[in-house]
């Protein structure tokens, strides 16, 4: 379906992200025929360029990402011919007179940040005083967005100055993954699980998120934030809140904004014994942490598992496992529900006992699968066998699979058509911040180190010591 036209520009348009996400993202939208015919996007930042070498540049960034393309194909050619630039000082006065004049004031505009949230505040106080942003103009803004909550305070007020919160787009991309929208369909369109879905049926969840790229190359930014700040308190926090939030009366940004905010309210702390850290040491593949960081005496953690509970009557005893590290087995992120064993078993013992699992798979391979238990077929008599109710996208849904929009594509179309259904508000990353602050405090008043583990496993041994003395396993990473 296409949008309105719009004029979208992407302050640090030259920048790692713009290159990698943004623009690929927008080229694809555009090969989908999603964009209108006279629909604009403006490159801003210091590189002295003009609009030809922007496009040149942004040509060779839709070659290095988009496997097959090449910037001389009839396509990429079009899509570069909407493309103009704008040598712009975030926190001077050079170039925004030339930007005024670049965006229209009759579409939809739209200002992606995508710069250090040092900027955010200067850009937006400038966007106002040129007279840019018309009062039905976008801003949008990337993570980090905050290291703390009065940093992140600070920041909201920095955008508040100059921008409503309806118009200001909170990017987790986490949040514009296909599964994780799947999440709700499951959830909300379904009347199997959500009768279910609470302590009394649910032993417990675990979510992780498995990589196996280390953090070399971005050391410098990594080694101040560590997998707590990096993942934790913003995309596990959202799979979180998407999988303990009550039913939002309507699918608005409201309605499951303020549902998404109370399961972060009702997080109680999280004790010492419930979080092992890592930190991962070299091997023929790659370097340590320390040395990709650059810091020999660094007590970041590039590895993290907690369990943490909620304190309302929906969770009340059932805990959330959230894992998360660098250099592991696999790449794999999923959320799974653990469902409780059937109250009394009909069955002789030997019949084995079993419990449902729903298993929502973020990546690779997106689907959901359920496992269920029947009878082992064959004369052996009644013994007890899961079996896979699998929903693999690309095998149930064929073709239309195969093209599932990046998360990046999906979330800026969702900005030009004014939804922020899948954006975090203010209050929620505040949320967010308080309850990790006092976590990460601990372990500076501490010295906490974190455990060495070897690239290409699970994650430190504590870890699953954590789950043993639980009476629980890990899910498998593969
Ligand atoms: C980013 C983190 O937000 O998410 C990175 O800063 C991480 O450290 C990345 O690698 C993971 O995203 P994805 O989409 O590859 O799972």
């Amino acid at each position: 379906i296409p949008v309105d036209t719009f004029d979208l520009v992407i302050f640090g348009g030259t920048g790692d992200l713009a290159r990698r996400k943004i623009l690929p993202g927008l080229y694809r939208r555009f090969v989908a025929g999603q964009m209108p015919e006279d629909a604009r996007i403006i490159g801003a930042a210091r590189s002295d360029l003009d609009d030809a070498g922007f496009r040149d540049m942004v040509g060779d960034a839709i070659a290095e990402f988009m496997p097959g393309q090449s910037k001389t194909d009839k396509t990429v050619k079009q899509f570069l011919s909407r493309l103009h630039y704008t040598a712009i000082d975030a926190r001077g006065e050079a170039g925004w007179s030339n930007l005024a004049k670049l965006v229209r004031k009759d579409v939809v505009s739209a200002f992606y940040f995508s710069v250090g949230p040092g900027l955010f505040g200067d850009l937006a106080s400038r966007l106002q005083k040129h007279g840019i942003a018309q009062e039905n103009a976008r801003i949008v803004v990337e993570k980090p967005f905050g290291r703390d909550l009065a940093s992140a305070k600070e920041l909201n007020g920095a955008l508040a100055a100059s921008f409503e919160e309806h118009q200001i787009y909170r990017i987790d991309h986490y949040l514009g993954k296909e599964t994780v929208q799947n999440l709700m369909a499951v959830r909300f369109a379904n009347v199997l699980f959500e009768p279910l879905w609470n302590a009394q049926y649910i032993d417990h969840v675990q979510i992780t998120v498995a990589e196996t790229v280390g953090v070399g190359g971005r050391g410098g930014y990594y080694d101040k934030s560590g997998a707590m700040r990096d993942m934790v308190q913003n995309h596990l926090m959202q799979l979180l809140c998407l999988t303990a939030m009550e039913p939002p009366a309507r699918f608005e940004p409201d309605a499951v904004r303020d549902e998404k905010l109370k399961v972060i309210r009702a997080l109680d702390p999280v004790e010492a014994d419930d979080i092992v850290r890592g930190q991962y040491v070299a091997d023929e593949n790659g370097p340590s942490y320390v040395e990709d960081a650059e810091n020999q005496d660094s007590l970041t953690e590039s590895y993290i598992a907690m369990k943490v509970k909620l304190s309302n009557w929906r969770w009340n005893g059932t805990p959330f496992y959230l894992r998360t590290g660098k250099r592991l087995k696999a790449r794999m992120s999923e959320i799974v529900v653990h469902f409780k064993e059937t109250p009394h078993s009909i069955f002789d013992e030997d019949a084995g006992s079993h419990a449902n699992v729903l298993s929502i798979r973020l990546q690779p391979d997106e689907g959901i699968d359920l496992r269920v238990t029947i009878k082992e077929p064959g004369p052996g008599g009644m013994r007890l066998v899961d079996v896979p109710l699998d929903m693999t996208f690309a095998d149930a849904l064929g073709p239309e699979a195969e093209d599932i929009p990046d998360a990046y594509e999906r979330l800026i179309m969702d900005v030009i058509r004014g939804n922020q259904t899948l954006f975090m508000r203010g209050d929620e990353v505040e949320a967010a911040w308080a309850w990790t602050d006092p976590i990460i405090a601990a372990w500076k008043a501490r010295g906490d180190r974190p455990k060495p583990y070897e690239p290409g496993t699970t994650g430190p041994e504590d870890a699953l010591m954590m789950m043993h003395r639980e009476h629980r396993r890990w899910r498998e990473i593969k």
